[in-house]
């Protein structure tokens, strides 16, 4: 079941991301509408809302989180546009409603990608508080992002290849679970939590990471349209190096429950860390 507090705190995630993200200028509209036609389709916020949980529980003010909460997202929604580029995925759905080229064109899909990226780590720098922490939070940023562009690399260039648990490994690492280990490390750097924080907050995101993808490539082969707010069976369309082709469907569902189970050992030392398994546990049961 969905956690009350995954909806509640997207919700504050939105609202931020409402007075972070550049205004509409009515001369010229073009790039911040196709920006924040792809920003406010409703995505689960997964990612600022595990920051935003993290910092929670070391104790951290909501406030205080939200830009790196909101840069975060914008990284993510970047990552999204990009991703369903005719060059990329082809994809006409997201989040429910056209993708952004099919709305705006390619070129302007591709402009609305570039000002999200820039955008995340403009709202660090002029958001959030304490030279420190935005220096740190800007250099986990950068190398997760770094990362999820090389993984997107991999998955392009590896299609249509033989698939293999090596390549799987690599792929879902980078592309994705690079993205949820920095979320939870951002969220304990913002929290000032200490060294052995950030790292195991990051183990735990990244074994989340990795069960998310593979649901996420689950539910590509058994999921449905409505629920999931995207086209269904494109990966096996597009040969894409998926967990079902390398595993097979059950030992893939058993491998994103050992991993779930996993990320929640590594918060349980920590008091209040209910929510953080209980998003877990969300990660492993969601249709969409
Ligand atoms: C989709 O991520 C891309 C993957 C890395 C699997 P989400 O499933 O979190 O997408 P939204 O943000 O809810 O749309
Ligand atoms: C997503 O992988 C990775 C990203 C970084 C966007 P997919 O290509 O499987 O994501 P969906 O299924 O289109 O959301
Ligand atoms: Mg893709
Ligand atoms: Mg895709
Ligand atoms: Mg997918």
């Amino acid at each position: 079941m969905k956690p009350v507090f995954l909806e509640e705190m997207g919700q504050q995630v939105e609202e931020a991301l409402r007075r972070f993200l550049p205004p509409v200028d009515s001369l010229r509209p073009w790039l911040e509408e196709s920006m924040r036609y792809s920003t406010f389709a409703p995505g689960k916020r997964i990612r600022p809302v595990l920051l935003l949980e993290v910092n929670r529980v070391l104790g951290g003010g909501l406030e205080r989180a939200l830009p790196a909460a909101c840069a975060l997202e914008m990284v993510h929604t970047f990552s999204l546009v990009h991703d369903d580029l005719p060059g990329m995925d082809d994809d006409d759905l997201r989040r429910g409603q056209a993708t952004c080229h099919k709305v705006y064109g390619e070129g302007m899909a591709i402009l609305a990608g570039d000002g999200l990226l820039v955008g995340a780590f403009l709202t660090l720098i002029r958001h959030l508080e304490g030279t420190d922490r935005v220096i740190r939070c800007q250099q986990e940023l950068g190398e997760a992002t770094m990362r999820l562009i090389r993984g997107q690399a991999a998955d392009i260039r590896w299609s249509g290849s033989l698939p293999s648990s090596e390549k799987l490994e690599a792929i879902h690492r980078d592309k994705t679970a690079c993205l949820l280990r920095c979320a939870c490390r951002m969220g304990a750097l913002v929290a000032g939590g200490s060294n052995e924080d950030v790292e195991q907050f990051g183990r735990y995101g990244e074994a989340l990471g990795l069960a998310f993808q593979i649901v996420d490539d689950l539910l590509d082969l058994s999921g449905d349209r409505d629920s999931l707010g995207k086209t269904a069976g494109k990966d096996e369309k597009s040969q894409k190096i998926t967990a079902p082709a390398v595993y097979g469907v059950e030992a893939s569902r058993n491998r994103a429950r050992e991993l779930v189970g996993q990320a929640k050992t590594f918060v349980a030392g920590y008091a209040e860390s209910r929510g953080l398994k209980q998003l877990a546990e969300y990660c492993l049961e969601r249709s969409g």
